[in-house]
């Protein structure tokens, strides 16, 4: 079979993370990509042995041979790019948050549908070995119903974005929007519409440096924190604590314990791949698992079923009514 033919735009961070992650897949091969940063370029070129792309950036139609085009781009920089692949027929893999506004989101799902391609917004703790143990263990109600989860997601702020772009609100949305999404994302994945949201926080010259989110979904509360308004250094952290009517699940320092009512705690353990991007995860295990199962779903036909676009809206529309709210209570 041949492979997928992946064309990589923004070699960042997560650019870089995704190359490691295509490397490991025999099914595809990165065979181009681009960056308007030329030392950057040159050396993801050098390191995963691919072309530069320069079409990808410019005019996807003319970047030939490519089915499948990865934006890793600042935020803002999402819709043009993704609709433009979408228009030259490309398959599109999208970091996320999928758009900093929801014009700009309705316009990339729209494109792709238009063209008949497939859109993958990068919600990777769908896919992070731990939460999606949470999940099953939810969803098989092994320790009754879940009544409450705290989520949290801290550290310095990063400051390895290229131009600094996390610094500018207009393109990065602040912490809210680009960290701590994720935990909105995993309990709306997880628990579906809330019956009441309440948000919390603090802002700095970045956006929202610091959110608290209540969330009630029935019977079950969520609280969600996150933040990078933490002293420079400050290592990353995120954890979770999911109390059930028969038990708990709890992850922290990077290890999930499951205590079970009359039982002994235990501890599952999970395949480590270790990732050197440059940013502050040390594990592809999530991307390696998102990106397979893309692939695959191209490869076979079938549906994406754990992150869809309109799912990815959804959880930019909530961190947007947070913001509002955090920035309406100062
Ligand atoms: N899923 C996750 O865990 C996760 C983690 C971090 C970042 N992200 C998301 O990934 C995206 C990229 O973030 P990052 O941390 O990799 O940022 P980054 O600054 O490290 O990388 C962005 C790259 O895009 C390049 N670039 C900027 N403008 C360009 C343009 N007009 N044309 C071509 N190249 C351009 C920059 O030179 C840089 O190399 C963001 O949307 C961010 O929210 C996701």
């Amino acid at each position: 079979m041949t492979p997928l033919r992946v064309g990589l735009l923004g070699c960042g961070f997560m650019g870089r993370t995704h190359a490691q992650v295509y490397r490991l897949l025999p099914e595809v091969e990165l065979v181009g990509a681009w960056d308007d940063d030329p030392e950057r370029l040159e050396a993801a070129c050098a390191e995963f042995g691919c072309r530069p792309e320069a079409g990808l950036g410019a005019d996807p139609v003319s970047a030939e041979g490519i089915d499948v085009v990865d934006v890793c781009l600042p935020t803002a920089l999402h819709a043009r790019a993704t609709i433009a692949a979408a228009r030259a027929g490309k398959h599109v893999v999208c970091e996320k948050p999928i758009a900093r506004t929801l014009e700009e989101a309705d316009a990339m799902i729209a494109a792709c549908e238009t063209k008949g391609v497939r859109l993958l917004i990068g919600h990777c703790i769908r896919y992070w070995a731990e939460y999606a143990e949470l999940r099953r263990i939810v969803q098989s109600g092994e320790l009754g119903a879940l009544t409450s989860l705290n989520l949290t997601r801290y550290g310095g702020f990063p400051h390895w974005s290229s131009r600094d772009w996390l610094s500018d609100e207009a393109q990065a949305g602040g912490a809210v929007m680009d960290m701590h999404i994720h935990d909105t994302d995993f309990a709306l994945d997880l628990l579906g519409e809330p019956d009441e949201t309440v948000s919390f926080g603090t802002v700095d010259r970045r956006g929202v440096s610091q959110v608290f989110t209540t969330m009630r979904f029935g019977r079950c509360t969520v609280h969600a924190e996150g933040g990078w308004n933490l002293p420079a250094g400050t290592p990353f952290a995120m954890t979770f604590r999911a109390v059930f009517e028969q038990g708990a699940a709890i992850f922290e320092g990077g290890s999930l314990t499951v205590y079970a009512d009359g039982e002994e705690p235990r501890r599952p353990a999970f395949a480590r791949m270790a990732g050197a991007g440059g940013g502050n995860i040390d594990d592809l295990g999530g991307y390696a698992l998102e990106l397979a199962d893309f692939v695959d779903a191209l490869r076979t036909g079938r549906e994406v079923t754990v992150v869809t676009p309109q799912s990815a809206r959804r959880s930019l529309a909530t961190v947007l009514e947070e913001t509002r709210q955090v920035k309406a209570r100062l």
